[in-house]
């Protein structure tokens, strides 16, 4: 594996001539997380697939919650951990809000096919829980707690349009 790293806070690793890029952010904040989420949003497109994956309050929902405002969203987001998905059409575009942890059994009853037909922006926490479910092309957000208030982001693309949306925002 050859690892090369870029000044523009990317790395790339040629694994088995598959290019994976992948950005590093640290945010400082709950307001970077939330500012970061919209700048995301002012790129957005229909079908567009997030998935945030890290321990208990690393910020994912707060990540979510940045989205959904910039989306227009008033209501109040706040993890869907014991509906798994809430859906919110007040915004700009809709919103699929997912939090998968407790998802029991059988993982595609989650119906996620259905919800990639459907228009709109869908966001997965706790995504790494349903990786057979996942579509190849995604943007994938990991997060690390390094402080109280510091959260180490790596960003992932998967697919060419998820790289120009991580080129045109970071
Ligand atoms: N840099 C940061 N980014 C996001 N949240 C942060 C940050 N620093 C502190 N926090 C706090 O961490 C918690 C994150 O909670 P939450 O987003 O619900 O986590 P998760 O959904 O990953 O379990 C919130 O209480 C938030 O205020
Ligand atoms: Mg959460």
């Amino acid at each position: 594996m050859i690892l090369l790293y870029c000044n523009k806070s990317f790395f790339f690793a040629i694994m088995n001539m598959v290019i994976i890029m992948e950005y590093k952010v640290v945010t400082n904040s709950e307001e970077d997380t939330i500012i970061l989420a919209q700048n995301f949003e002012s790129e957005k497109f229909n079908n567009m697939v997030i998935c945030l994956i890290g321990e208990l309050g690393s910020g994912k929902t707060i990540f979510a919650k940045g989205f959904a405002s910039a989306l227009g969203i008033e209501e109040n987001i706040t993890s869907p951990t014991f509906n798994i998905i809430k859906e919110y059409t007040s915004g700009e575009m809709n919103l699929y809000h997912m939090d998968v942890y407790r998802l029991e059994g059988d993982t595609s009853e989650l119906g996620l096919e259905e919800y990639l037909k459907k228009d709109g922006v869908i966001i997965i926490e706790w995504a790494d829980m349903i990786k057979d479910e996942l579509p190849e092309e995604r943007l994938e957000i990991r997060f690390k707690i390094t402080g109280e208030e510091k959260r180490s982001l790596t960003i992932i693309p998967h697919g060419s349009k998820y790289e120009d949306l991580c080129e045109d925002v970071l």
